[in-house]
């Protein structure tokens, strides 16, 4: 456990100390993302939002509005592209950012279940009480957002650079992207549902960076107790 000395706390607030460190009690609050973990995310929300305005437009008329928000369709062609060339590098960080925390552990695996998602989503059981910092959905939706990256990384390159490649090949790049970008947006969907009007006190993890003791005992109660050092028991 670390815990930011009683002294330190009047300039060391919660937001500052959240600048360099994570998964520390800071005058109350528990630092959860640090600056880093949050630029990081939102380099891939922005990039990704970029390619998604700039990549609908281009897909079907029915989303050509999209286009007014990037400058118009031609300038959606140009910038599709290297957002999404942006979107995979940012894409690369968080991998590589993450890689540790999103590892399955062995009483992790098989949540997936439909049986078991069901119900976690009625809300009659809380997966892996004793989890770690993310719980298996969480998890899951962070390899399942890598495939996706290179997903449309594979199939942008033969739909980017046509004539280097045989009609087939790009016949099937069109449909992996088109398929990855449905469940893509499907699963952004639920992501940014969950983390913000679903579960309240979620998104200001990833803002001001800290969360309530109460939001981490209710959503990562493991996490909670590493963190803290509070005993299963000892409920303050
Ligand atoms: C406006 C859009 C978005 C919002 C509001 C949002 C919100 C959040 C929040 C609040 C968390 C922290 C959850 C926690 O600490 O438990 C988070 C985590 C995460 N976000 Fe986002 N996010 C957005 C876009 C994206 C995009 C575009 C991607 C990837 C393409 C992404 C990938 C992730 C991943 C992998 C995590 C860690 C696992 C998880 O918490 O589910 N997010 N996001």
């Amino acid at each position: 456990m670390t815990t930011v000395p009683a002294e330190r706390q009047h300039v060391d607030s919660a937001i500052v100390a959240a600048r360099n460190r994570d998964n520390i009690v800071v005058a109350g609050e528990i630092v959860r993302h640090r600056r880093a973990t949050r630029l990081i995310h939102w380099s891939v929300a922005l990039t990704f939002f970029i390619a998604l305005f700039s990549g609908m437009p281009i897909w079907t008329p029915l989303f050509g509005w999209m286009a007014a928000f990037v400058g118009g369709l031609e300038v959606a062609r140009i910038i599709h592209p290297y957002a999404g060339v942006a979107f995979t590098i940012a894409s690369v960080f968080q991998f590589v950012h993450w890689l540790a925390d999103m590892i399955f552990r062995s009483d992790e695996k098989g949540w997936w279940r439909p049986s078991t998602l069901i119900r976690y989503m009625r809300w009659e059981d809380e997966p892996a009480v004793e989890g770690g910092k993310y719980n298996p959905g969480q998890k899951l939706f962070f390899w399942a957002v890598c495939l996706g990256a290179v997903g449309f990384l594979i199939s942008g390159i033969p739909m980017w650079f046509p004539l280097y490649f045989p009609q087939i090949v790009r016949e099937i790049a069109i449909l992996l992207h088109d398929i990855t970008f449905i469940f893509f947006l499907i699963g952004m969907v639920f992501h940014i549902y969950l983390g913000t009007i679903a579960e309240p006190g979620t998104f200001r993890a990833m803002t001001r960076g800290t969360v309530t003791r109460s939001w981490a005992r209710l959503h990562h109660p493991g996490w909670f107790r590493q963190v803290t050092g509070e005993r299963r028991d000892n409920r303050k």
